[in-house]
């Protein structure tokens, strides 16, 4: 699967697989660069990482970091840092914890609810909108800053 990215081009996922091989492609697509999951509890956030880093050749678990707020890993040729800002309750906490030293310290990071810290975060490279449709799920993806790559 090769994915363009139109704006508003909605990408239907009809199973997990879909979810995990939409972030295997965008894996192939996109090596560096600061990567948000919008959606709902449930959506498929974690489910797309898990494909991105699959693909990567990361074979670990890939869990949630919920209680963590970040959980990196460090592959032979990119650091990852994969936040999840669900238990932030107030955007200021971004800088208590340290998150934009924490930014540059690795190439990739992906950020889930971005909008919980998003006036103190910096723009994404990559924006993903995760929905629930019916029993499946569908995707929403835009490019912010494509000359990066
Ligand atoms: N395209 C899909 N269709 C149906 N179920 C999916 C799809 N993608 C993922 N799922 C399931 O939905 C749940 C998503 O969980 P998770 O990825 O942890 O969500 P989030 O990180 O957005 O809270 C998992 O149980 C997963 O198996
Ligand atoms: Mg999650």
């Amino acid at each position: 699967m090769t994915v363009t990215f139109e704006k508003k081009r909605v990408l239907p996922l009809s199973n997990l697989e879909a979810t995990e091989a939409l972030g295997a492609s965008l894996a192939t697509q996109f090596r560096r660069g600061l990567v948000f999951l919008r959606g709902p509890l449930g959506a498929g956030k974690t489910t797309l990482v898990r494909g991105w880093l699959r693909a990567l050749g990361y074979d670990g678990p890939v869990k949630s970091p919920t209680f963590t707020l970040v959980e990196p890993y460090e592959l032979d040729s990119v650091q990852i840092l994969h936040f999840d800002l669900f238990r932030i309750a107030n955007p200021s906490e971004i800088e208590y914890i340290g998150m934009l030293e924490h930014l540059e310290t690795s190439q990739l990071q992906f950020v889930e609810w971005p909008e919980r810290g998003e006036s103190h975060l910096p723009d994404p490279d990559l924006d993903i909108q995760l929905e629930y449709d019916g029993p499946y799920r569908q995707a929403m993806i835009s490019v912010e800053n494509v000359d990066k790559y």
